[in-house]
């Protein structure tokens, strides 16, 4: 199956004017040429491939957030990778070279014209010696050189000059980021595979607010890690994640230990595969990821509402909540006191949402997650006959290591034609590239 990037750069250009996109998407041959910090998705073996390091040559160019670029070069080394900078002429204007260098444990590489470099050829060299180009952050005219192929400087020079993946974190003023230039400018990269990482959306240092924040060093290096695909490009998917809250008086409630983490790693990873992704999260106390539409829910019955609303127009479900079995018969108005010896709590059960979903007339792929703490395959195989499932994901919270605040976790994938697949321990991350390739191949099977 081939991915278009040019179709679907016409897709990212409407919705990054509008900064729906941050980030954007390569397609699928690219994403393997990716390889990223850590790790990478390797399409032609549907794997996440193994940690290994790279050589990074970081490009530094004349904008304000220059001084995000230490700190990015400090993350790169401190994940055991090589790192070598070029700056431009401005952007030492707001960076010291030398605050690179002692980052960097190396001299930064400044011009174009070296007599210290072997055979006066620094850009070659260099351009050679990278595994992955990325440029944070890169000015509008940085973008506009290399959109216009200019050479005319040792960075631009590097990035004509070498056959590595390039990628680029741009930061400016929000207007400059709007004009049309710079979005021809984009345009021109995106089709040329050049990753674009960011902006952000927020204040800026010239006081307006808007897009063109320089991402965090940290959001720059996840991107490098999973580039964006467009392998679920068409495709709506329905997740629920954490756990939910039953109240017994206003101050307290019956809850249950989901982090959230695995149902926020699945919405993560399809967005960055181009889903459209509803997330419907109980209460937990993490960031929503990059264009995943994200629907607060207490209560079960708060979730079973947000579901009800949305799954019409999913292709998939996944339900990933540990939705609370029962809830109290009924919830005191008023603070419970601490007046009697014993006191009894009547419960009634909730609907079961995943059943629910997999009773419609029109249902979507169904997906559900079977934590349990003994009896494992039993329970899973149960719960998929019982609930009408396509798949059914089954981990064993009883483990600590994988548990349910864990960031790792290992999953045993059952299916409906009875076959199983096993996602060795992992990062939930990890866990969810695959498990998000898992259900893809699934889904277009059925
Ligand atoms: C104080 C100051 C801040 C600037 N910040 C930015 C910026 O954030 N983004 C940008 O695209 N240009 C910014 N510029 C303009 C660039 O520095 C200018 O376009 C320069 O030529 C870029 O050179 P380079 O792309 O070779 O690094 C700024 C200029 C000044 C004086």
């Amino acid at each position: 199956m081939r991915y278009c990037p040019f179709f679907y750069s016409e897709i990212l250009k409407k919705k990054r004017s509008t900064g729906e996109v941050s980030g954007y998407s390569l397609t699928l041959e690219n994403a393997i040429k990716m390889k990223g910090l850590g790790g990478y998705f390797d399409v032609a073996t549907k794997k996440v491939k193994s940690y290994d390091m790279k050589k990074y040559l970081l490009g530094v160019t004349g904008g304000i957030a220059a001084y995000k670029a230490v700190e990015l070069c400090r993350r790169l080394i401190e994940s055991g990778h090589q790192v070598r900078v070029v700056m431009t002429r401005s952007a030492t204007e707001f960076v010291a070279p030398l605050t690179f260098q002692a980052v960097s444990g190396f001299p930064v590489h400044r011009e174009l014209f070296d007599e210290a470099a072997e055979a006066a050829m620094g850009h070659i060299e260099l351009a050679k010696w990278a595994d992955q180009i990325i440029v944070a952050p890169a000015t509008a005219s940085f973008c506009a050189r290399l959109a216009q192929g200019l050479a005319d400087d040792l960075l631009t020079t590097i990035c004509l000059a070498t056959a590595a993946p390039i990628a680029i974190a741009p930061a400016m003023n929000q207007q400059m980021w709007a004009a049309q230039a710079t979005q021809s400018n984009l345009d021109i990269l995106m089709s040329r595979n050049i990753q674009i990482i960011g902006p952000g959306k927020g204040a800026q240092a010239c006081g307006d607010i808007g897009l063109g924040r320089l991402l965090e060093p940290a959001q720059i290096i996840d991107h490098l890690k999973t580039p964006c695909t467009t392998l679920l490009q068409g495709q709506s998917w329905l997740i629920t994640a954490g756990p939910t809250r039953e109240q017994i008086d206003p101050v307290r409630f019956l809850s249950n230990n989901s982090s959230g983490k695995m149902g926020f790693a699945i919405a993560k990873m399809a967005a960055r595969f181009g889903a459209k992704v509803t997330l419907v999260s109980g209460p937990v106390n993490l960031e929503t990821p990059e264009r995943v539409s994200r629907v607060n829910a207490c209560s079960a019955e708060e979730m079973h509402q947000a579901v009800k609303n949305s799954v019409v127009d999913s292709d998939v479900f996944v339900s990933c909540a540990a939705v609370a079995d029962y809830r109290p018969a009924t919830t005191a108005e008023h603070k419970i006191k601490k007046n009697s010896e014993q006191l009894d709590l009547s419960l009634i059960k909730n609907i079961d949402i995943l059943q629910y979903v997999g009773a419609l007339a029109k249902k979507p792929f169904c997906v559900g997650f079977a934590a349990e703490t003994q009896n494992l395959e039993e329970n899973a195989k149960g719960k998929l006959q019982r609930k009408n499932l396509d798949m059914i994901c089954a981990n064993n919270v009883g483990d600590k290591q994988i548990g349910f605040d864990s960031d790792q976790n290992q999953l045993t994938l059952f299916y409906r034609d009875g076959t199983t697949y096993s996602i060795p321990m992992a990062d939930k991350t990890d866990i969810a590239i695959q498990l998000v390739e898992r259900i893809h191949q699934a889904f277009t099977n059925t």
